[in-house]
């Protein structure tokens, strides 16, 4: 990342120009989630992981990055196939019936701005995959062999001995996945292979010679140590059911389900059917959670080496959701649904909370309190205030239109040199995945801007009609700060900053460079705010 980013091409649409879609001059930025299992419906873990992706996807958008966002959902393997059935239904069924009620939805629910959601049921998919693998199977990279070992359906992994625990209660004198603390099964199968092991030094050279391929830190430091252990190769294919991709020259096998899900990142971007697609998003920028780090980053490094395919820029692996001090899961009954938050607090408040709360890759605790405090504080008193004071004070002292300033004091240029300062720290921070931090750098622009106000008094100044022109530079400079404030938090909070936008400011919010935040141009007067940006909250914690 970073580099030149020229955004002229966004920014000078006019009226009169020729019709025609200028190429983004930035850089390409193709970022991925995990695609999630449609088992069950989603929970603010998986909300957590696309708010996160989506974020950087606007921001990146925002400064001129030609962007790509891509979620999808995972259909395949045995955890759906039993789902399906215990409910009755066939897989396909099942799988749409989740992805139409409940997957597709959630990215209205937190307002994510996805350019693509890929199923691993599509046609596209499921034809790449298999042409994937015929490469891999012409080029040598797979054989045949007996397979014998545990697999933990939930995980849809296999496992070693050291992989498992002691099982409790009903489990007792069994072995149990230490995620699931359900039994593994025993298979013993006729599978093929990958040649995984042939990549064992070639993954260790690349997390020498890159070494932000895998952040955070402590995510990359237990990669290394998994692959320097040494590497098996991997099973790669089932017979025991058939709800996958067939194998193209053994149809009697189906792919296994993490071969296939990983695919997506490069059949969504036209892998073998559209190279001009393809060149112009590929390599990706690969955010999923840490659990599943180990799957991109030493796994899928190694189907890209064998295919002759350039590896991810960065796989990040962030940090998991608890609440009350556990990982949330539907399966232990911590699972909150996006929506319950969204119903009290709205979907920009949502955004903000989990983005500003909690350090990107780190684990955090959700809690209704915390929620609440920040809306009341950070939210309503600090930005909304913030927002309806200046424009208010615009419409009663100007009659709305935007005043000019005269000559700036001290404390006038200590506002533009932190609008400046800010907007270069969020921007780094950004480009670093530190987003909460970028978030705190933002707030420091909604401090200074408050206390600018209560310092200056505009309300006295008002009373002295020879204090006008000190009344005008203030009004002009406070406003100045707070159109800065709504470009920077555009990416975060799109719905609250576009109704303050179309009070103050002009043109598409959108074509605001974030990494030139403090250039915006004000509309010639301001529109008084039909209500407050953050409304009163009642009741913050639905009722059980
Ligand atoms: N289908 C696989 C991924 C295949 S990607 C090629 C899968 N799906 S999942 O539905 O289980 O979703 C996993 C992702 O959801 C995690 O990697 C993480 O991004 C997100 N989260 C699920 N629970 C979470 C928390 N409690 N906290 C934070 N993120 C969580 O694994």
């Amino acid at each position: 990342m970073g580099g030149s980013r020229g955004v002229a091409g966004r920014v000078a649409a006019s009226a009169a120009a020729p019709k025609m879609v200028p190429m983004p001059a930035g850089d390409s930025f193709f970022i991925a989630t995990p695609i999630f299992y449609v088992n069950d419906v989603p929970h603010i873990g998986h909300a957590y992981t696309e708010v996160a992706a989506d974020v950087l996807a606007r921001w990146h958008r925002q400064r001129g990055d030609d962007t790509w966002l891509l979620t999808g959902t995972d259909e395949h393997g045995q955890k759906i196939l039993r789902t399906a059935t215990s409910h009755d239904v066939t897989p396909q069924a099942w799988a749409d019936k989740l992805v139409t009620e409940s997957w597709k939805p959630l990215l209205e629910t937190v307002d994510i701005s996805n350019d693509d959601f890929i199923r691993t049921t599509d046609e596209r998919h499921e034809k790449g995959v298999q042409r994937f693998l015929q490469k891999l199977h012409d080029d040598g990279y797979i054989y045949q062999g007996e397979f014998e070992g545990y697999y933990c359906v939930g995980c849809e992994e296999y496992k070693q001995p050291g992989d498992l625990v002691d099982g409790t209660g009903a489990f007792e004198g069994e072995q149990v996945c230490a995620i699931h603390s359900k039994p593994v099964e025993l298979l013993k199968e006729s599978n093929y292979f990958f040649r995984m092991s042939d990549f064992e030094q070639r993954l260790l050279d690349l997390y020498e010679s890159q070494p932000d391929f895998v952040q955070p830190e402590n995510v990359r430091n237990e990669i290394v140590q998994f692959v320097k252990q040494g590497l098996r190769d991997l099973s790669i294919s089932r017979q025991t059911f058939d709800w996958g991709v067939k194998v193209p020259w053994d149809e009697k096998h189906v792919v296994y389900v993490w071969f296939d899900a990983l695919l997506n990142y490069v059949t969504a971007i036209g892998y073998g059917v559209d190279d001009e697609q393809f060149d112009r998003r590929w390599p990706a920028v690969q955010l999923v959670g840490k659990d599943i780090a180990r799957f991109h980053a030493v796994i899928w490094p190694a189907m890209l080496m064998a295919a002759g395919l350039p590896v991810p820029k960065a796989v990040f692996g962030h940090g998991w959701l608890l609440v009350g001090g556990e990982k949330m899961s539907k399966s232990k009954l911590t699972g909150i649904a996006p929506q319950q938050i969204t119903d009290v607090f709205g979907a920009d408040a949502f955004r903000y909370y989990f983005m500003r709360a909690i350090t990107f890759g780190q684990d955090g605790n959700f809690s209704w309190e915390d929620i609440s405090a920040r809306y009341q504080a950070e939210l309503a008193n600090g930005f909304g205030n913030l927002a309806s004071r200046v424009i208010a004070m615009i419409t009663r002292y100007f009659d709305g239109t935007v005043p000019v300033a005269g000559e700036l004091t001290p404390a006038d240029l200590a506002v533009r040199e932190t609008e400046l300062r800010v907007t270069a720290a969020a921007d780094g921070a950004m480009d670093r995945f530190a987003i909460n931090e970028a978030l705190s750098s933002i707030w420091e622009l909604v401090d200074v801007l408050n206390g600018y106000i209560t310092e200056q008094e505009p309300w006295a100044l008002a009373k002295h009609d020879d204090q006008r022109e000190r009344l005008a530079t203030v009004l002009a400079t406070a406003l100045r700060g707070l159109g800065t404030l709504t470009v920077l938090l555009s990416p975060f909070m799109p719905t609250a900053t576009r109704t303050l936008w179309e009070a103050i400011g002009q043109g598409e919010l959108t074509s605001q460079p974030v990494d030139r935040a403090a250039e915006w141009s004000s509309a010639p007067t301001v529109q008084p705010l039909a209500a407050g940006l953050f409304p009163r909250i009642e009741q913050p914690e639905p009722a059980a």
